[in-house]
């Protein structure tokens, strides 16, 4: 007889968006006639752009002729689309990445997740706490993570560093020495950036004790502070120890249809000398088959100077929404923090509410989604996440609502 995975078994719920949507679903099944106002996962609104939609066109009109139908895509992706990212996102930061260093995928969650399988399970883990729950959910679906304690609702073989009020939802350096440490920044969920000082502080640490960072880069576009580094490759010797990852989801609106990219620079090397960026391109050659050619077209069409000054306007929109959203709620007397280089606001919860009661609260008095905190990890406990992914309208109305309970 089969048997299966036995690490699953350990996972404590369901993954935190679906156990949210089954919620919201329950309550809209109780309360047809509700209009429910959805700030809960960081799922965009906005159509994708007219330059995009016409790429999308051409390449399905390509494919549509023997002359220029395309197969099999590449594995680490198409050479026009990895050109355009090195050009456009590296190159005006001063930052020398070449072509075969960047992946291209379907997306930042799968490599999030993919990337462990390129890792020692005796590795040790260091994450934020809170913390994008893919992050530790699938160390701990591989068997790295150890076992779960749901009293203290934390693995046993994860370094948590708490992201609280205390240190401005920074992590401090571990005592504990990890062996890989996963950052996002701008953060999903506290909405916190971190400056280019503050971040090399962790490059500077993760190549003293040999450590490499998984860097989630996905909310990137939202940057508006100077200080604040557009990539972890800013930072000298970044090269030889980070792995970034980008997403076209929050900037182009991609988030249905699927494109990001992961650098592996070929630097980075594991303390006996093997390149990740050979692993990562023999991973992808066996359990990838690249991102459709129409995908890519459409990716390649965001970085042309008219795509470019249409995903401008897509994030200034949202933009707009996160400072409606921080200003509504501080004068409605509620203590927020992001919103600034990001598009999550990440609230208090009034009265010493826990998070999930505050979450059945809103959605019951004010029928506002948003995400628990603690739904993030234990350090979240107390505070709120609601997105600026909306209609500015639902977002006045939204706070309108908040405002009058
Ligand atoms: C979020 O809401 O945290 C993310 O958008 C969810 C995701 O990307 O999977």
């Amino acid at each position: 007889m089969f048997e299966v995975n036995q690490n699953y078994a350990k996972l404590p719920g369901s993954y935190l968006f679906a156990n949210i949507g089954r919620k919201v679903s329950a309550y809209t099944a109780a309360n047809p006639d509700k209009k429910i106002i959805r700030l809960g996962i960081g799922d965009v609104t906005q159509p994708l752009t007219p330059t995009v939609v016409q790429a999308l066109k051409d390449a399905s009109e390509e494919m549509a002729h023997a002359e220029t139908f395309h197969g099999y895509p590449d594995y680490e992706g198409a050479a026009f689309l990895r050109k355009a990212i090195v050009e456009r996102d590296f190159q005006p930061l001063g930052v020398d990445i070449g072509m075969d260093e960047i992946f291209v995928n379907d997306g930042a969650k799968s490599d999030s997740s993919d990337l462990s399988d390129i890792f020692s399970l005796n590795n040790k883990v260091a994450v934020c706490d809170p913390v994008y729950p893919v992050y530790v959910n699938t160390n701990a679906m591989c068997g790295r993570a150890g076992d779960y304690d749901p009293a203290t609702e934390r693995w046993s073989n994860v370094i948590y560093m708490p992201c609280t009020e205390g240190n401005g939802f920074l992590p401090e350096l571990p005592r504990e020495t990890p062996d890989i440490i996963y950052l996002c920044f701008p953060n999903n969920p506290t909405g916190m950036a971190i400056t280019r000082d503050q971040l090399q502080v962790w490059v500077d640490y993760a190549r003293k004790v040999g450590a490499v960072i998984i860097y989630d880069n996905a909310y990137e576009a939202y940057i508006t502070e100077d200080d604040v580094p557009h990539s972890i490759y800013e930072c000298p010797g970044a090269q030889e120890c980070a792995i970034e990852m980008r997403s076209f989801s929050k900037n182009a609106g991609f988030t249905g249809v699927r494109l990001g990219y992961t650098v592996v620079p070929k630097a980075l090397k594991s303390s006996d000398g093997v390149s990740l960026n050979s692993m990562w391109a023999t991973h992808q050659e066996m359990k990838f088959n690249g991102v459709s050619y129409i995908i890519q077209k459409a990716g390649e069409a965001v970085y042309t100077p008219q795509g470019r000054a249409e995903t401008r306007q897509l994030v200034a929109f949202y933009q707009k929404n996160a400072a409606a959203i921080l200003s509504g709620l501080t004068e409605a007397g509620y203590t927020c923090y992001g919103g600034v280089n990001s598009p999550y606001i990440w609230l208090k919860t009034p009265n010493g509410m826990g998070s999930w009661e505050f979450f059945d609260f809103l959605l019951n008095t004010a029928n506002v989604v948003g995400t628990p905190g603690s739904g993030f990890g234990p350090s979240g406990e107390g505070f709120f996440r609601l997105t600026a992914f909306g209609s500015y309208e639902n977002i006045l109305e939204a706070l309108d609502r908040i405002k009058k309970i």
